[in-house]
């Protein structure tokens, strides 16, 4: 198991994202002989996620686009004495999500759904007018696929009296800002659907957590330039924080001073909205 997932950070990602402490015994405990389905799983968060996992009497089904990947991380994982199988499909495509739901439902159990593939996407609206697929795409990954595989594991998940964690991102709960209109709007739009739905679900008995995330080190962020010397966590990081809610069950993940951006998002809404226009006439 990895020891220090901090030792890649700089003094001010030390204090914005304080060690977590897992116990990898509890997360054994509770995951012995259980079922986790965690898409995106052959990159990022998810990979890293996996890898943890590995360590404990889990079976790991991995979902992802990348066979060869998915290999490599089921691979890694059997060599530290882990189990995992893979299921490489598109979660945008309604016939291969089907076959995935046809798989899973014909388990003999499913007991943590860890909701996690995305997709983001930074482009100005002058450089989008053709290219409404941009807005279509990042709805599939990150709203309509959780959405039908929420609605199709939930009699498995109310079975096991399973969890549920929706790896989101903190911009949700914060001003929205220009050139992210597609990522913002399709994470904004399952965040609203599960918090909505949340006490339908635990009504059910199965547990929920939503992780708000800032930026985190994976190649969702390399094509943005600009946060190249922004504090960001480690995927490794993320990864003890689902294992760790999956051990506490906390329902909401933030980091500490996501409260002081969520505030000034209500109380400089003008300053911020002035700020954004701004930018955009500085950079034409
Ligand atoms: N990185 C950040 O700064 C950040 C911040 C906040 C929240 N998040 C959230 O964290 C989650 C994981 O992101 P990450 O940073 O680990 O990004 P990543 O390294 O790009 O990984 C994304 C994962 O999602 C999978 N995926 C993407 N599109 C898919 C599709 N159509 N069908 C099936 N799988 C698909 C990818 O696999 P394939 O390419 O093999 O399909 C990959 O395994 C996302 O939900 C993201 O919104 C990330």
């Amino acid at each position: 198991m990895p020891q220090n997932t901090q030792q890649k950070y700089s003094l001010i990602e030390h204090l914005l994202f304080p060690p977590t402490r897992l116990n990898a015994s509890k997360l054994k405990n509770q995951l012995n002989g259980k079922v986790v389905l965690i898409t995106g799983a052959s990159y990022g968060i998810g990979e890293n996620l996996s890898r943890l996992l590995a360590h404990t009497n889990a079976h790991l089904i991995l979902v992802g686009r990348t066979t060869e990947k998915l290999i490599e991380v089921q691979k890694s994982i059997q060599n530290e004495g882990g189990s995992a199988e893979i299921f490489p499909v598109d979660l945008r495509n309604d016939d291969e999500i089907q076959s995935l739901i046809r798989h899973l439902n014909a388990l003999p159990r499913l007991d943590v759904f860890v909701n996690n593939a995305g997709k983001s996407i930074r482009r100005p609206l002058v450089e989008s007018l053709d290219r409404y697929h941009d807005f279509s795409r990042t709805m599939a990954i990150n709203y309509e696929a959780p959405v039908k595989l929420m609605l199709a594991l939930l009699p498995q998940l109310q079975k096991s009296q399973g969890h549920v964690i929706n790896i989101s991102a903190i911009n949700v709960l914060m001003a929205p800002a220009p050139y992210w209109a597609a990522y913002q709007a399709s994470k904004t739009a399952f965040d609203q659907w599960f918090r909505s739905a949340t006490p339908e679900i635990e009504h059910l008995k199965i547990n929920t957590s939503i992780i708000y995330l800032p930026l985190v080190k994976t190649r969702m962020i390399a094509p943005t330039s600009s946060y190249d010397k922004m504090p960001a966590m480690t995927p490794e990081h993320v990864a003890k924080i689902i294992g760790k809610c999956i051990v506490n069950k906390k329902r909401i993940h933030k980091p500490w001073w996501s409260f002081f951006g969520e505030l000034g998002s209500v109380l400089f809404r003008r300053t911020w909205a002035r700020m954004a226009r701004n930018r955009i006439k500085s950079s034409r």
